[in-house]
């Protein structure tokens, strides 16, 4: 096997960790030694792994259909979920347009948005905007509009040309200057752009309210308000790509609903399937749906994958939206997190923290430490304390299942204190 993300002559040294299977917070091998999964697995694990009723369900549509290809046929899951989806994204977003990774769906709002314009008979308008430090998956569109050099560089020939603006990361702020007030400037930097550039320009796309691969990036919610009301006074879409910031990370169910907008194009995958299956959606308006609304083909938007809607993968976000609703898990999450945050107390107190920060279900700290390889120690170190970390560079963070228990918090919270002395 060839891993993702992945030197693989680093596992000469550093060996991987066979999972045997999963229950709740918790991964364990094949020894039984267990791990708490304090980054959801990549922050796709909403509810704990091997939730009984997410199985059930993909179970229960396994016997009656598993998949069946989504051009000139329909099937139940993919309709409600499509109904349900647009209940509870920001109003406005009444068509679904269905995927599998992330990656995918970043995919399908370039395309859509370049090709809007195109139908619209503006086929300037072609370029995009992105944030500085955003990343957004590792498909040629997609690693376009990210800014990571370690992902981006060896490609960089292959990649679509577009324009990186400030980010507004709080981090960044100059000494003196509030996180609103670095949001702000920001935002006028992307005003400068537009007023610029905008007559060529097709989508801006951000990452609302936190960057996650920048190393849990936390901005101040004006950036979005700002960046809104840009798009709409230069005539350029809006692409929010909440594939780790949907389905209740920043403490409400869309990191969009904080600052109170409706973007363009809505960009779902990771929790929305609980962790179960690779799905993603991209959710957008009467406005872009009607502009592929035609009687030519070519005019529609021609673009499929194979699993595009699969049954399966659908029962299962159905049963991940159910347990939303049921158990209120967006008011639940507001207790836990603010228990949770008592646990990091003393790690945000630390001598060796610094930039300590959260944002609804996401903890993120940098620490100094003397080791080059600060990120490898750290996954390795803390596996020895029965949890599963992943830093980005020298950033640590949580992202936890929701299910975790007072006493997991607790142990997530002592551990990784231990950790951070050692560091
Ligand atoms: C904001 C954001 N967009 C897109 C992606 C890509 O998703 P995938 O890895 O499922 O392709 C990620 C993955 O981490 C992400 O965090």
């Amino acid at each position: 096997m060839w891993h993702p993300c992945t030197q693989m002559k680093l596992h000469e040294t550093h060996p991987l960790v066979p999972i045997a299977r999963g229950k709740g917070s918790w991964l364990y091998d094949f020894d039984d030694r267990r791990y708490l999964d304090a980054i959801s697995s990549w922050w796709v694990n909403l509810f704990g792994h091997a939730h009984p009723a997410i199985a059930a369900a993909i179970a229960a549509q396994a016997g009656a259909l598993e998949h069946v290809m989504l051009a000139g046929c329909t099937h139940r899951p993919a309709v409600e979920l499509s109904e349900r989806l647009a209940a509870l994204a920001p109003r406005g977003l009444g068509h679904c347009f269905y995927a599998s990774d992330g990656a995918s769906a970043v995919e399908i709002a370039l395309k859509m948005s370049f090709h809007f314009w195109r139908n619209s008979g503006r086929a300037e308008k072609t370029g995009f905007i992105s944030l500085a430090q955003g990343y957004h998956g590792e498909t040629l569109g997609a690693l376009s509009v990210t800014d990571v050099a370690l992902f981006r560089d060896a490609y960089r020939d292959l990649l679509i040309e577009h324009a990186i603006v400030p980010s507004p990361d709080a981090r960044l702020a100059p000494r003196g200057l509030s996180a609103r007030d670095h949001a702000i400037a920001a935002a006028a930097a992307l005003e400068a752009h537009l007023d610029a550039h905008h007559e060529t320009t097709a989508a801006l796309i951000v990452e609302p309210l936190v960057q996650g691969a920048a190393g849990m990036a936390m901005y101040d919610v004006h950036y979005l308000v700002l960046a809104r009301e840009l798009c709409t006074r230069y005539d350029v879409l809006l692409i929010a790509d909440e594939i780790m910031t949907g389905f209740g990370r920043t403490g409400s169910m869309f990191a969009c609903e904080q600052a109170a907008i409706g973007p363009d194009f809505l960009c779902l995958s990771k929790g929305i399937s609980g962790g179960f299956l690779p799905l993603s959606a991209v959710l957008t308006t009467d406005a872009v749906y009607a502009a592929f609304y035609a009687d030519e083909v070519a005019r529609g938007f021609l673009h499929s994958h194979s699993y595009t809607g699969n049954a399966l993968a659908c029962s299962a976000a159905l049963a991940v939206l159910d347990i939303f609703h049921d158990e209120d898990v967006i008011a639940v999450n507001r207790e836990r997190a603010r228990a949770l945050s008592r646990h990091a107390e003393p790690i945000a107190a630390h001598a060796k923290v610094s930039g300590f920060r959260q944002c609804g279900m996401i903890w993120a700290f940098e620490v100094t430490s003397i080791r080059s390889d600060f990120a490898r120690w750290c996954f390795a170190d803390a596996l020895g304390r029965e949890l599963l970390l992943r830093p980005i560079g020298n950033t640590v963070y949580w992202m936890p299942p929701y299910c975790l228990t007072d006493d997991e918090m607790r142990l997530l919270g002592e551990r990784t204190l231990e950790m951070v002395e050692c560091a």
